[in-house]
């Protein structure tokens, strides 16, 4: 949660900040701000509440004649509302000193009763402020802004990113971390801090991971990095693997069509390379060593929202193929049940960001507890993934739109990945079900470009419920986590009450929120794969029609048998069943979409909500 970018060098500095806010919009969407040092030497800052359009004109109306040093902000308001006032930079040292923050200072109270005792003023109800005026009176009593800034962030608790500027440093941005993500940017003659490479990869693509509790100084020449007390650290680069047209829009009306319409691609991209001689091989679990897949006696996933679903969904597929017994906690209530794990627990986490703040807890929980940790991940060198055993990456590419959408079905197929891998090392898999599963899985981005192409239907679809106010979703097996998917998708970006329900549950309570005229999506297994099942979801589909609900089913193609009870009827391509939620999810994201639109809101960036978590 809030985007953060640094910058020092010859380029147009307000330029490069407000391109890199634009990118890490997603972050955070409450309101938004820059400070350079302008052509007197003097830090100048420009702030406004609201998106980051409205920053921008600000600019436009009042210009700044920036030299090349700078900070921008895009805010996820937590301590304070999203105001002008409130909208960082903060300044401190009576204006000379700029300061951002990503995170939540906990002794904030604390500091700002010192502050209050020694007459200092702040002007909005932010932690961050706090901060900055701290860092004025450190700067103001040691002279020197690297050694205030070292001694400000140790007494902080909580977790934060802060970048910082001074007046009487130019080309120079220091920052902090602890428990909030900070990459570096390496130019030709500048740099740049971001909270993710989305900040810079328009300007570079070689990026340093800034590990915890360490301090980088930015200047257009040189980066160092040292920990809290200064000693120096050693940091390795790497290269970006996604460019910038990976992260723009395309000709699309909205990320979310865009990132939708990727997910043959994300599929295919996430799979490509780990099929070996006929088996699943997954190169980054090699350190692992096959002693350990065959000594885990119990999987725990650890995830938060969509990333939770399909962790659901591959706790079904590892179970079947690998036979080791899966749960799926939610990180936050995870680590604090106090969990039964042994040295033969293997924890797998999930997460897009790999930043997200519930997660990174649950893992260094686990690793605390020397339980062998994972990781499915889709951004690279981001925390979570680096903090754990290993790492397997899902190559989607960078995922714009706060919903998630190719995130999810690239979680599932890592899952299904590592399920068909573990089947193999441990034995517990036929050659003939792997070989099956394995033409499955490289049959999945073609039949997932087919449930793509249903975007028209649901589109009409969606125009006529536009006035719909809630929606249910009934699912079993591996449907059940698609159906809570397709229930939070509507909720995220349409802003319509919706539940999803194990269809088998129904008779157990949710039958008597069916009335006349509610729309229920069904989500029908293949009678060919699932017969028994399929039968029992077209009992579910009798019994809610009866009571007047209004039944849109989703089908394999050639399936007749809901033709008389279903009012709507959306055909999907055949795969076996366990593949089911890659082409049952499409639709609903659709779904979700074109309802949202149908409603006049806005697709990518809905109400509250920021992409990345960061904050617990
Ligand atoms: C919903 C959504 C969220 C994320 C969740 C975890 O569309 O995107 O529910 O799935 O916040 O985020 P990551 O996967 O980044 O850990």
């Amino acid at each position: 949660m809030c985007g953060i970018v640094g910058y020092v060098g010859p380029g147009d500095t307000v330029e490069v900040l407000t391109s890199g806010l634009k990118r890490l919009e997603y972050r955070g969407y409450d309101s938004a701000g820059v400070a350079v040092l302008d052509t007197n030497g003097e830090v100048a800052v420009r702030k406004r509440s609201g998106k980051l359009a409205r920053l921008v004109e600000l600019l436009e109306a009042s210009p700044v004649p920036a030299t090349g040093t700078g900070i921008g902000h895009t805010r996820w308001a937590t301590h304070g509302g999203p105001t002008d006032v409130n909208a960082h930079p903060h300044l401190g040292d009576a204006g000379k000193l700029a300061l951002i923050h990503n995170g939540i200072v906990e002794n904030f109270a604390e500091l700002r009763a010192e502050l209050d005792a020694a007459g200092v003023e702040l002007q909005s109800e932010t932690d961050t402020e706090v901060v900055a005026a701290l860092l004025g009176l450190e700067v103001a009593k040691a002279g020197d802004l690297e050694v205030a800034f070292r001694s400000v962030v140790k007494r902080l608790h909580g977790t934060f990113t802060l970048l910082a500027m001074h007046r009487d440093n130019s080309n120079k941005v220091v920052a902090a971390r602890h428990s909030s993500p900070l990459v570096v940017g390496l130019g030709e003659g500048e740099n740049f801090l971001g909270s993710d490479v989305a900040a810079f990869v328009g300007y570079t693509r070689r990026a340093v991971a800034v590990e915890e509790d360490n301090i980088a100084i930015i200047t257009p020449e040189l980066v160092t990095i040292t920990d809290f007390d200064g000693n120096p650290v050693e940091f390795e680069e790497y290269e970006v693997a996604w460019d910038t047209e990976a992260a723009d829009k395309g000709g699309w009306s909205s990320f979310m069509a865009k990132e939708i319409n990727e997910q043959p691609e994300a599929v295919a991209n996430t799979v490509r390379g780990r099929i070996t001689d006929g088996h699943v091989v997954i190169p980054e679990l090699s350190a692992l060593g096959d002693e350990t897949i065959k000594n885990v006696d119990r999987i725990v996933i650890i995830a938060c929202g969509t990333a939770s679903y399909a962790g659901q969904i591959g706790a079904y597929a590892i179970e079947q193929w690998a036979r080791i017994p899966v749960e799926v906690q939610l990180s936050h209530e995870f680590r604090y049940r106090d969990p039964v794990l042994s040295e033969r627990t293997m924890v797998i986490s999930v997460s897009q960001s790999g930043e997200t703040m519930d997660t990174m807890m649950a893992v260094k929980y686990a690793n605390e507890r020397g339980v062998t940790t994972v990781s499915v991940c889709n951004t690279q060198s981001a925390t979570i993934p680096r903090e754990s055993d290993a790492a397997v990456y899902t190559h989607a590419g960078p995922e714009v739109a706060v919903a998630s959408t190719k995130a999810f079905t690239a979680q599932i197929t890592a899952l299904y990945l590592i399920g068909l891998h573990f089947g193999h090392v441990r034995g517990t898999l036929s050659a003939e079900a792997e070989a099956a599963a394995i033409t499955g899985l490289e049959e999945l981005p073609a039949a997932v470009a087919e449930a793509v192409a249903t975007h028209d239907e649901i589109a009409q679809l969606a125009h006529w419920m536009a006035d719909t106010r809630s929606v249910l979703f009934l699912g079993r097996h591996v449907g059940f986590p698609t159906a809570l998917e397709g229930a939070l998708k509507l909720k995220e970006i349409a802003y319509i009450h919706a539940e999803g329900f194990a269809a088998g549950e129904l008779k157990h309570g949710p039958i008597a929120l069916i009335d006349h005229g509610q729309p229920v999506f069904v989500l029908v297994p293949s009678p060919r794969q699932s017969p028994v099942m399929h039968s029992k979801v077209v009992s579910n589909i009798q019994e809610i029609r009866a009571r007047g609900a209004r039944v849109i089913a989703l089908v394999e193609k050639g399936d007749t048998s809901v033709l008389p009870y279903a009012d709507d009827v959306i055909r999907l391509p055949l795969v076996d069943s366990i593949f089911e939620p890659l082409v049952q999810v499409v639709p609903l994201q659709w779904f979700a979409l074109e309802l949202s639109t149908a409603k006049g809101l806005d697709v990518d960036q809905p109400r509250n909500l920021a992409k990345s978590v960061t904050v617990e």
